[in-house]
């Protein structure tokens, strides 16, 4: 890999104050052995990283975990709990999080409640963590069937990207990451969008590039978290793709990675907005052949539509007995916040793109 460009610091306005996201070249690991750290580790990344990590994974309180969405669900709290007691944690400790979007929930949520409070740094190893949910602050958390229903707002004091990382990630996983990326492009405007689906095919081959994407889509999102941390406004138009693609991964039984579900979401909403005139066909047919690369893995995946409306019937964001909140960009292609009518047209314009409208 060759030498990546130096970037200052991005810094991020919190309700906790500013914390710094860092862009390193390698993967390494500054000031951080220390008795007070309490390392909670991707099981995968210890795997793969054993080097680099090696004097990390000695240190007295290490938790590694297997990134599976059960393990971040409520009744697995008690373990990570009782191994941090056992290594007798304090409030003026750290917690460490090496790993993706899993391991940042799990952190976070145990920063926020543990103690009442524990500082935490979070390393990000998914492209996914790294060009998107690293910032923002939320933890979400599982409990009993219902994904995400538990979290809290707690950012990290620090963050630190090392894109070495990204060069042992599945590409399916690297397309969930690109997924999140095309969405903050879309949301900054048409030009934006126009530029990251040019250089689509060299986010994969060329980490220059790779990062000035990475940086650029933390910039537009830090724009919109630093107005509304706490997402009770402008912050909800980052739901684009998310009403559709939480509603494709529940009726995919969670076997679509998030970013790709969210691609799909996008796709999708652009669809409907188009079929029943809120938007624009000119704007679904614009985004739509980047979007199908990006979920061309999935492009056939069986997407059963009463499971689908089930789930999006329950999003939290819906009002009433019967609207659905949803983001659909408008004529002008811009993202946003709207209600629809939960009826057989609705339902029928959703058959007609999980049929057809995907594969076009
Ligand atoms: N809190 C938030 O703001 C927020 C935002 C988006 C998503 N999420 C949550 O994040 C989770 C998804 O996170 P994710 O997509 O980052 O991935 P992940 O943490 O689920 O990891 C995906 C897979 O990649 C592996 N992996 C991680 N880093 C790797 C590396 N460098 N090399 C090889 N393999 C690696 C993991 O072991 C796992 O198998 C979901 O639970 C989602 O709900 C949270
Ligand atoms: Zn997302």
């Amino acid at each position: 890999m060759g030498v990546l460009l130096v970037y200052d610091p991005l810094m991020i306005q919190s309700h906790q104050g500013e914390y710094q996201v860092k862009f390193t070249n390698d993967v390494w690991f500054d000031e951080i052995e220390s008795e007070t750290n309490h390392y909670i580790i991707d099981e995968k990344i210890a795997d793969c990283y054993q080097e680099a990590l090696s004097k990390i994974l000695q240190s007295p309180s290490v938790l590694l975990i297997k990134a599976t969405e059960s393990n971040k669900a409520l009744h697995q709290f008690p373990a990570y709990v009782e191994h941090l007691v056992k290594n007798k944690v304090r409030r003026d400790h750290r917690f460490i999080a090496i790993g993706g979007g899993i391991i940042q929930d799990i952190t976070c949520f145990l920063a926020a409640t543990l103690l009442r409070g524990v500082n935490w740094w979070f390393y990000p190893t998914t492209l996914l963590a790294q060009a998107d949910s690293c910032i923002g602050s939320k933890s979400s958390i599982n409990c009993g069937n219902t994904k995400n229903i538990l979290g809290t707002f707690t950012p990290p004091k620090k963050i630190t990207i090392a894109l070495k990382f990204l060069d042992t990630l599945d590409r399916v996983d690297i397309c969930s990451g690109v997924g999140e990326m095309l969405k903050v492009h879309a949301i900054e405007g048409i030009d934006s969008f126009n530029s990251i689906a040019n250089d689509y095919e060299l986010l994969f081959t060329n980490k220059l590039i790779m990062q000035k994407y990475i940086r650029r889509s933390l910039e537009i999102k830090k724009k919109i978290i630093e107005q509304d941390e706490f997402d009770r406004g402008i912050r909800n138009v980052m739901n684009y793709g998310h009403t559709f693609g939480h509603a494709i991964e529940s009726a995919a039984d969670y076997k679509i990675p998030h970013g790709i579900a969210v691609t799909i979401g996008m796709d999708m909403a652009n669809y409907v907005a188009s079929n029943f005139k809120f938007g624009s066909e000119e704007n679904y047919l614009r985004m739509h052949p980047i979007l199908k690369k990006n979920f061309s893995k999935f492009i056939d995946y069986d997407i059963p539509l009463e499971t689908f409306i089930n789930a999006i019937s329950k999003d939290k964001k819906n009002k009433g007995n019967n609207q659905l909140g949803l983001i659909l960009p408008d004529k002008k292609g811009v993202p946003t916040r709207t209600f629809f009518e939960n009826d057989h047209r609705f339902k029928a314009v959703c058959k007609d793109y999980l049929l057809t409208g995907r594969t076009l």
